[in-house]
């Protein structure tokens, strides 16, 4: 039998939005697990909502149903997590131009560091086209509505959050 192709979708997840959650549902199309992988950042840190390991938690929770998804936590390079996990491939979602010009440039970058790793990249649903965790934090900090766009773990989560 061959090895399972392993892919992973690296990010921040500061929260997880139902955009993240299409593109890792998209993945186990073409992939026999996912590993979510939420990156510790010390620059952003400050700024977070969650903690890593809340993102880790809040992932498991959206993903319960799923076996073939994983969550977990990486430092440093996505190159050097993909090697330590056996993954082949990484997997991003991209809303727009905007986003096109990085994913572009980190997924020629990560295959310049490790060969073997190669970056599928997935138009986003037009659906989710305007949803960014940002956007999500900055909503709910002022008391907006952000249940359009979380899971409901997740919602339950931001919201206790925001009230603290
Ligand atoms: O959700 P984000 O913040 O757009 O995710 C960016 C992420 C975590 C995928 C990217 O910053 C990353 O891979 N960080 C790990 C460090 C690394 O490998 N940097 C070199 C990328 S070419």
């Amino acid at each position: 039998m061959s090895d399972p192709r392993i892919a992973l979708c690296p990010g921040s997840f500061d929260p997880l939005t139902l955009g993240h959650e299409d593109v890792v549902r998209r993945a186990l199309a073409f992939a026999d697990r996912v590993v979510v992988a939420v990156s510790h950042s010390p620059t952003t840190a400050k700024q977070a909502m969650f903690t890593v390991e809340e993102r880790v938690e809040m992932i498991r929770e959206a993903f319960a149903g799923e076996p073939r998804v994983e969550a977990a936590a990486f430092q440093g390079l996505l190159v050097d997590f993909a090697r330590r996990r056996g993954a082949s491939l990484v997997v991003r979602g991209v809303r727009g131009g905007v986003d096109w010009e990085y994913e572009s440039q980190m997924a020629v970058m990560n295959r310049r560091l490790l060969s073997t790793l190669e970056t599928v990249i997935l138009p986003g649903d037009p659906m989710h086209a305007h949803v960014s965790s940002t956007l999500v934090r900055q909503i709910a900090g002022l008391g907006g509505d952000v249940a359009p766009f979380l899971s409901p773990a997740v919602l339950r989560r931001v919201r206790t959050r925001a009230a603290t």
